[in-house]
């Protein structure tokens, strides 16, 4: 038998030319099995990408006093609840400067972040310090139920004057 050519030479095992066809394309057939398989995995698998919950339920107005600040979500949602003379509404507990949560000081009838100092009204405008604009309102509704809705999906910005907005407070 002549030498083997260095075409019939495979893993530095000799074997004819047809032997080393088939194995490569087992090769090549086992290699689009399992990436065809991967894609299936995949696809059961999609990419979602799951952002926490923005909308809450608040309970009812008379929960909230009139005159008074309300942190029960605060932690929760960083979200304060005020009712005033004009409505409740739901005020976001981020500090406008670097997004510091402010701190509700009762004493002194203001919000004061901790970081750099500014000081806000409980309407949340800014009134002390580096904040550059009032603190953001959030959505409020009512539901059929009557429970107070909270969305902070949309916001509302008093320098924009969408503080007027009738989703930006409950009239009460
Ligand atoms: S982050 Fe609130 S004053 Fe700077």
């Amino acid at each position: 038998m002549a030498p083997p050519t260095p075409q019939e030479h495979f893993d530095g095992v000799w074997m004819p030319r047809r032997d080393l066809f088939y194995k490569l394309t087992w090769l090549a057939v086992g290699g689009a099995v399992v990436s065809a398989a991967a894609a299936a995995v995949r696809m059961l698998f999609p990419k979602v990408f799951f952002e926490p919950p923005m909308k809450f339920r608040a309970g009812v107005p008379s929960d909230y006093q009139p005159g008074a600040v309300s942190e029960r979500w605060k932690k929760e949602w960083r979200v304060w609840m005020v009712r005033t003379e004009k409505g409740l509404f739901a005020l976001s507990a981020t500090c406008t400067h670097l997004g510091c949560t402010p701190v509700w000081l009762e004493a002194e009838n203001r919000f004061q972040c901790p970081c750099h100092g500014s000081a806000y009204t409980p309407e949340g405008i800014n009134v002390e310090g580096p904040a550059p604009r009032p603190l953001e309102r959030f959505r409020i509704t009512l539901d059929r139920s009557g429970q107070i809705v909270v969305d902070k999906r949309r916001v509302f910005r008093q320098e924009w004057g969408e503080w007027n907005h009738p989703e930006s407070i409950l009239r009460l």
